[in-house]
């Protein structure tokens, strides 16, 4: 009747053998063994482990952890096993520049992965930073560089000189009682001015609850692409495991997502004839772009959270070099070079959203950048054929992993000052001062698409801040500026500042007024599209 008696004993017996025997053989060829070869003639990571691979020793920093390991044994590139994942990380300079620009044809896929790709990206389909490469990808692509040329920046100047405005408004006006933590400002910046460029939408009421679950959302669904907190993505079986909290969590978050992002997207939709968005666009111009709206919506999801975390926290960074030891001083020569270009403040505060003139506050910028690459490990990408380096061959499909914040602070292209902040260093050094800089914005065929716009906008919020105001510090708040202790969480894919206070102070309150209302007037019709949902 039942199996037991059907089969008989020997059999049921050779059944159980069966099973485990499946079990320890499934356990070995998907969980144990590399999911692909060892690449000959390329260094190993020694310390491999059953189902961890190397991940085991890298602990809760990877990115620093990585670059301690390439200086200790020599090795600017090596392979690695992350559970039973290969991945290749690049951890120097000149090894970032042959493999991302000299080769970037090879790299311009990128990977799957199970925690992001099938667990949180499913229903809103995959961004143009989560996306393999294919002509759906290619399309997006080309269609957001369309808003990234130098004339479509200067045509979104309003937008910068809005968020701008209202970020040292802000803060100037709560300084007044105690000093800020400018995080919370700049974040709100930054996501006003992609959901503006996007949706023509913006947040004006720091208490509003959507924002703030947008913001509680969006640092959940970047913890899924972290390579420290999913080890899921990299240890197959731990996907069986019942009860997994993070698995859940990854449903809520995406559904949400998907939630706030259709009604942004009917916002636009309702207003497209009478607020210039991306949306809005798009809809207006089907034939041309040849997107349908799964594109559009997909793309602004892509620019909104390429765009919040990074802006948000490199940002606050301008904020806390200013308040650093050597903060005063650069605070005078950006104000006087400020006023060396121009004739008044106030000509100044316009022109700065124009044009990029102050050759000691771009040279800040671009250090800044290089100091904090805020994604120290950047997004996976993928070979799409093979090709040769070092003597290796390097098949396709393989991943491969950028270690900008290695990169960045190779001392063999910076020297010894390499872990400084050093304002001046691309000013005074020509050898350095040759694009791509540093890799905070990833290089070659999949980099950020808008490295022009990011460091506009940075340029603007660094001159006005100069020319209007003094920032001070809180002495009972200090900055922590090392390029690691800096970060709140180590663990997380995009890195924002620790806790710092600062206060500001006008050099001259006519002038801040001026300034004020100057942008004020400029930006009546931008302001007016603040969202109140709460009300
Ligand atoms: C300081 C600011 C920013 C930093 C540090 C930054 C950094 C990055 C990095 C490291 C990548 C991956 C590059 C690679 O794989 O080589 C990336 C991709 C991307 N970023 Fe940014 N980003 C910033 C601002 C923005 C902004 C403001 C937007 C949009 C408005 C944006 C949109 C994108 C998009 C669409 C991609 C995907 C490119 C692709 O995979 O083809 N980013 N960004
Ligand atoms: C990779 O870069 C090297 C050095 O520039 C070049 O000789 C080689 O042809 C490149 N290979 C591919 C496949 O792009
Ligand atoms: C970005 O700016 C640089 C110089 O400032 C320029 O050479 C480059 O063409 C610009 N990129 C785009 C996409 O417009
Ligand atoms: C963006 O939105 C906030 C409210 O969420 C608003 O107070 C502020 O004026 C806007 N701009 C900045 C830079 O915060």
């Amino acid at each position: 009747m039942t199996l037991f008696h059907a089969v008989g004993q020997q059999s049921w017996l050779f059944l159980v053998e069966l099973l485990i025997g499946g079990f320890v053989l499934y356990l070995y060829l998907f969980n144990i063994r590399p999911a692909t070869p060892k690449i000959r003639n390329l260094p190993e990571l020694p310390g491999w482990r059953p189902f961890w691979g190397h991940l085991k020793q890298l602990g809760s920093d990877h990115s620093t952890k990585l670059q301690q390991l390439s200086i200790k044994h020599n090795i600017p590139v090596f392979q690695c096993l992350f559970g039973n994942q290969r991945i290749i990380f690049i951890n120097s300079y000149e090894a970032a520049n042959e493999w991302f620009i000299k080769n970037q044809s090879v790299l311009k896929d990128r990977p799957v992965f199970y925690t992001f790709h099938k667990l949180v990206s499913t229903s809103q389909g995959l961004t143009i930073g989560t996306s393999p490469w294919n002509d759906e990808c290619k399309r997006r692509r080309l269609n957001v560089q369309r808003y990234m040329t130098t004339p479509a920046i200067q045509e979104r100047a309003g937008l910068i000189d809005v968020e701008v405005y209202s970020l040292l408004r802000d803060m100037y006006r709560d300084t007044q009682v105690e000093s800020c933590y400018p995080y919370p400002y700049t974040q709100r910046l930054a996501l006003n001015f992609t959901t503006m460029l996007c949706y023509a939408t913006r947040f004006d009421d720091i208490k509003n609850s959507l924002l703030e679950q947008i913001l509680s959302i969006v640092r959940v669904i970047s913890s899924f692409r972290s390579t420290n907190q999913n080890f899921q993505d990299f240890i197959p079986f731990l996907r069986f495991l019942p009860e997994n909290s993070r698995r859940k969590a990854a449903l809520h978050s995406s559904k949400t997502r998907d939630e706030w992002l259709t009604k942004l997207t009917n916002e636009a939709l309702n207003h497209k004839d009478s607020r210039p968005s991306i949306v809005g666009d798009f809809a207006k111009d089907t034939e041309t772009s040849r997107l349908n709206l799964d594109d559009v919506k997909s793309i602004c999801v892509g620019l909104v959270s390429g765009g919040f975390e990074t802006v948000g926290s490199t940002s606050a960074l301008i904020m806390a070099q200013l308040v650093s030891e050597k903060g005063p001083e650069w605070q005078e020569k950006i104000y006087n070079e400020c006023l060396a270009h121009y004739s008044s403040v106030q000509e100044a505060w316009g022109k700065v959203l124009l044009e990029q003139k102050c050759e000691f506050s771009n040279s800040f910028i671009r250090e800044l950048l290089r100091m904090y690459a805020v994604i120290p490990l950047l997004p996976a990408r993928k070979t799409i054929k093979s090709f040769t380096w070092n003597g290796a061959s390097i098949p396709a499909g393989e991943t491969v992993i950028l270690n900008a914040q290695a990169a960045n602070h190779d001392k063999s292209r910076f020297g010894p000052t390499a872990d400084e902040f050093m304002p001046e260093r691309f000013l005074n050094d020509p050898d350095i001062d040759v694009p791509p800089y540093h890799f905070t914005f990833g290089a070659g065929s999949r980099a950020c698409t808008a490295v022009n716009l990011s460091v506009r906008i940075l340029y603007v919020i660094l001159t006005r801040t100069c020319m209007a105001f003094t920032v001070r510090k809180d002495a009972s708040r200090q900055v922590n500026t090392d390029y690691i202790g800096f970060a709140q969480d180590r663990t997380a894919q995009t890195n924002w500042p620790k806790d710092f206070g600062v206060y500001l102070e006008p050099r001259d309150p006519k002038t801040v007024d001026a300034c004020f209302s100057q942008s004020k007037m400029n930006c009546q019709e931008l302001l007016s599209y603040s969202i109140e949902y709460d009300k």
